[in-house]
């Protein structure tokens, strides 16, 4: 993984990345404010020898104090300080809870050392401190003063005697929170790499391309509007997901160019990757560049074309199937300019039985003799069989892989099962890329750029023109290339998108 990979896995699971650092961030405050809160007051003593007037003697004097002041320290975080400090103040707690709380240090080189005591109450804090510091002056005079009585080698003095803490030293909440949050973004950092790892959704066209063994012949956006609208109003829609289903076509018609499919069935591997609406864009795309299309609801279980485009459901291809209509009564015009709908009509109880039919094979090839194209929406792969039945009689098969959704497994998994009838696979195409993020760079760079070129004030005659140019496919594969980064399908394995995935 390089620095560009890294950060892309980080842009795409900024989520994972702030929750865990927010996470940890919140632990730290937790914990700080059930801390116990602890002061900590502070004595200065001061040691000193008796020595004699002369420089040398000064200097002996100052070394032996210096000595001593080492072992005084050990001496203040002594056992038996400690409990003479706390029947003197009549403490509730064991001298070794009074030692744990207790510092004494030495300065290096100095005749100074400081305790520092630690407590949950300032003023008893204050006043251990200074209890122990006059217990240990006392101490000092008994163990110095020699036996006859003569002057102690050494004295302690209280230099400096200890007062209220006013702000406990823990706990440290700032330092708290600033080490929650370094530690939160590293194992905010980690876990987006560790999910980016254990992801085994397909997220890379390079990935999507390995598993269907075939070129990406479509990327389609995430457009909320499609929720609402399943159908785009090409004659007037410049937008992203517009310019992706008409980039779709003209990577369509790239295909297979000696003998150009014209029954395509358009399927995914389980429900909801979005099927049923790139069929019905496919289809609607096509209709625009003024190819006679025809839109079949292949989905005999949970049929949604009639729905998507506002037509009558219980007249279509079960019924004309059964022989109760012709196929002339089931076609509807839709209000789209050259596209024709046969919906599901009713559902059947043996789907598969009816699409594997004779009759389904004559159906479909009655619609290819009427239409330049026949475009199928189906079930998924892996839930029922119908849509390998139908691809098996077609010219070729789309499948659909949901960006982020889709597994590997099961797209694969359904990529065998066109396989095991023999379906001719054309291509793969992404759905819902998401608009935002790493993902989309490629295709929103060339929309922004297709926003902004002049040519996009093209009129759609213009365009319309181009698609039907004596040489069209080259004429609309330029226009695409020049204008939205379109590739074909045969160039589109060498050829990749800059950052596309
Ligand atoms: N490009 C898109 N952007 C946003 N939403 C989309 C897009 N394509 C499809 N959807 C939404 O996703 C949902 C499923 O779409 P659709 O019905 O086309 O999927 P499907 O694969 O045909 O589902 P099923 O397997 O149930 O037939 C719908 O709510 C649809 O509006
Ligand atoms: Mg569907």
């Amino acid at each position: 993984m390089n620095l560009q990979d890294f950060l892309k896995v980080l842009r795409s699971r900024w989520v994972t990345l702030c929750v865990t650092a927010l996470a940890v961030v919140l632990g730290a405050v937790v914990v700080s404010l059930v801390t116990t809160p602890m002061y900590q007051a502070s004595t200065r003593l001061f040691v000193s020898t008796t020595s004699g007037s002369s420089v040398s003697d000064i200097y002996q004097g100052s070394r032996f104090s210096q000595e001593r002041v080492i072992s005084y320290a050990e001496l203040l975080m002594g056992q038996s300080l400690a409990q003479h400090t706390i029947d003197k103040l009549g403490l509730d707690m064991t001298s070794a809870q009074l030692q744990a709380n207790v510092t004494a240090s030495a300065k290096p080189d100095t005749v100074l050392i400081d305790v520092d005591v630690l407590d949950s109450s300032p003023v008893r804090a204050r006043d251990i401190a200074n209890t122990l510091s006059d217990e240990f002056v006392a101490k000092v005079r008994d163990l110095e003063t020699p036996e006859n009585g003569a002057t102690p080698d050494a004295r302690v003095v209280v230099e400096q005697r200890a007062s209220i803490p006013s702000h406990p030293v823990v706990p440290k909440t700032t330092r708290n929170i600033a080490i929650g949050l370094v530690l939160g973004l590293v194992a905010g950092v980690g876990l987006a790499l560790l999910r980016d790892l254990l992801d085994n959704t397909v997220k890379r066209r390079e990935t999507l391309e390995e598993i269907t063994a075939s070129a990406v012949v479509g990327t389609i956006p995430l457009d909320k509007e499609r929720r609402k609208q399943a159908a785009i109003a090409y004659e007037s829609d410049n937008s992203g997901i517009a310019e992706a289903f008409r980039k779709l076509r003209t990577n369509l018609q790239f295909l297979a160019v000696d003998n150009p499919p014209r029954v395509i069935v358009v399927t995914s591997s389980v429900p909801s990757e979005g099927k049923s609406t790139t069929a019905i864009n496919i289809a609607l795309a096509l209709a625009e560049a003024e190819h006679r299309v025809v839109l079949v609801d292949g989905d005999l279980r949970r049929p949604m074309l009639h729905k998507y485009l506002d037509l009558i459901g219980s007249v279509g291809f079960s019924t004309v199937l059964s022989g109760r209509v012709t196929l002339d009564e089931a076609l509807q015009k839709t209000r789209f300019p050259g596209l024709t709908v046969l919906t599901s009509g009713a559902i059947p109880p043996n789907p598969s039985e009816l699409l594997g039919s004779q009759s389904a094979r004559n159906l479909l090839s009655d619609l290819r003799g009427r239409f330049d194209y026949v475009v199928v929406d189906s079930t998924p792969l892996l839930a029922v069989t119908d849509a390998a039945i139908v691809a098996a009689g077609s010219d070729g098969v789309l499948i659909m892989a949901r960006y982020g959704q889709t597994k590997r497994d099961q797209l694969a998994h359904a990529v065998r099962s066109l396989e095991s009838v023999g379906a001719p696979l054309l291509g793969a195409v992404f759905t819902m890329m998401p608009t935002r993020g790493s993902a989309s760079y490629s295709y929103y760079g060339y929309s922004y750029k297709y926003e902004n070129d002049d040519s996009s004030t093209r009129s759609r005659s213009a365009r319309q023109l181009l698609a039907r140019s004596s040489v069209p496919n080259i004429g609309v594969a330029e226009m695409g290339q020049s204008e939205t980064g379109d590739e074909s399908p045969q160039t589109g394995r060498r050829r990749r998108h800059i950052g596309s995935d």
